[in-house]
């Protein structure tokens, strides 16, 4: 065994075995919130994921019924569950990266703004557990609304004395999916090659889908150009209203989750190159925080680039998503400072 790998005894009907400790070499991992619609796919697909070695799934319900479930998969990553407040400390000791899927969802007519009163609270009260016990973790917040509770979570670990700007990383990775997909159908290619940056944030006019920087290079007549805005922007509520009362998207949001986890993970591994969109602290705009594409490394968004040439739509289309964009940071912002 590799000598920094820690052994750990365990006896069942008296057969002693020794494994390492946390399962095989790899990142500790917490979903809080993951008895969710989210949360439960999410961890059922981290499970799957070779990169992770331990896995802590955190609900203020039916975490055990959950982490029973998904430790039945023969996969690596060891799991275990924590319910309920008193639990969430053991939850996050020694974590390496934190997902939050944790809040309530969207009914049809609501804005994700409508959620602010029920998850900013939740937020607060997560992100200070992280700060007491494992500041130095990655944190993928998904809770909406995403434009707000990031900035919550930023003003929580400044008021702590943990503020990492790099580790805390809004997941607007769905918006970017969903992008990938509704352009590869116009375009009639295979969603997997096709890569859209969305940059702005993560709510109706602040997703700002940067079609004139679509890979492959293609064009796009203005009909199409306004179709494909619309659909990306209005895509959580278009879900919403399928699902008629039940909820939000859950599964498309668990598949993106992991696509952009996966990807902090390699970061972190210190794979090159990985770069992906997501709502950060960020200096491309006036804003103190702004989705764009970021270069993950091992300290998580080490480089947050510009948002390159865009055209007169995209330029329009930036200064609305600025103004609505610097009221919900600002929400958020004084939901900590009040
Ligand atoms: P859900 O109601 O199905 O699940 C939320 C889970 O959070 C529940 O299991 C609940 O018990 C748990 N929870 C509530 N309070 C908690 C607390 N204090 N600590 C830990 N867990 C707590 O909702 P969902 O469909 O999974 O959505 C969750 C959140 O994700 C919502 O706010 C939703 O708007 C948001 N969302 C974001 C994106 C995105 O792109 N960023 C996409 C989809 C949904
Ligand atoms: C989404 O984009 O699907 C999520 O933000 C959930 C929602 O409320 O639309």
């Amino acid at each position: 065994h590799p000598s920094n790998v820690q052994m750990e005894e365990s006896s069942i009907l008296g057969r002693t075995n020794c494994r390492a400790k946390g399962g095989a070499p790899g990142f500790k991992v917490a979903i809080l919130g993951a008895a969710g619609g989210i949360g439960q796919p999410l961890a059922m697909l981290m499970k799957m994921n070779p990169l992770v070695s331990v896995l802590h799934l955190y609900d203020v319900v039916n975490a055990p019924g959950v982490t029973a479930d998904i430790s039945h998969m023969d996969t690596g990553a060891v799991v275990r569950g924590f319910l309920g407040q008193p639990q969430l400390e053991s939850a996050l000791a020694g974590m390496d990266l934190v997902i939050i899927p944790a809040g309530v969802p969207r009914k049809p007519g609501m804005t994700r703004d409508d959620l602010f009163n029920i998850n900013a609270g939740i937020v607060k009260t997560l992100c200070e557990g992280i700060a007491k016990c494992c500041p130095n973790a990655i944190v993928n917040l998904i809770s909406n609304p995403v434009n707000s509770t990031v900035p919550i979570a930023a003003e929580v670990f400044k008021k702590a004395g943990t503020y990492d700007p790099k580790r805390l990383l809004g997941v607007t990775m769905l918006d970017v999916v969903r992008a990938n997909t509704f352009v590869a159908e116009v375009l009639g290619l295979d969603p997997r090659e096709v890569d859209v940056p969305v940059v702005g944030g993560h709510s109706g006019v602040t997703i700002l889908p940067l079609l004139s920087q679509v890979k492959p290079p293609c064009s796009f007549t203005p009909e199409e150009t306004e179709y494909l805005t619309k659909r990306i922007q209005d895509g959580g509520t278009e879900v919403v209203q399928a699902k008629a009362g039940a909820g939000s998207a859950t599964l498309s949001m668990a598949y993106a989750a992991v696509k952009f986890a996966d990807t902090c993970l390699r970061g972190l591994r210190g794979d090159a190159g990985i770069v992906e969109c997501a709502f950060v602290a960020s200096q491309v705009t006036e804003l103190p925080f702004f989705a764009s594409k970021v270069r993950l490394g091992r300290t998580g968004a080490e480089e947050v680039y510009q948002l390159g040439p865009m055209n007169e739509y995209e330029r329009v289309g930036l200064e609305k998503a600025k103004n609505e964009l610097a009221e919900s940071i600002q929400k958020g912002i004084s939901f900590i400072k009040k």
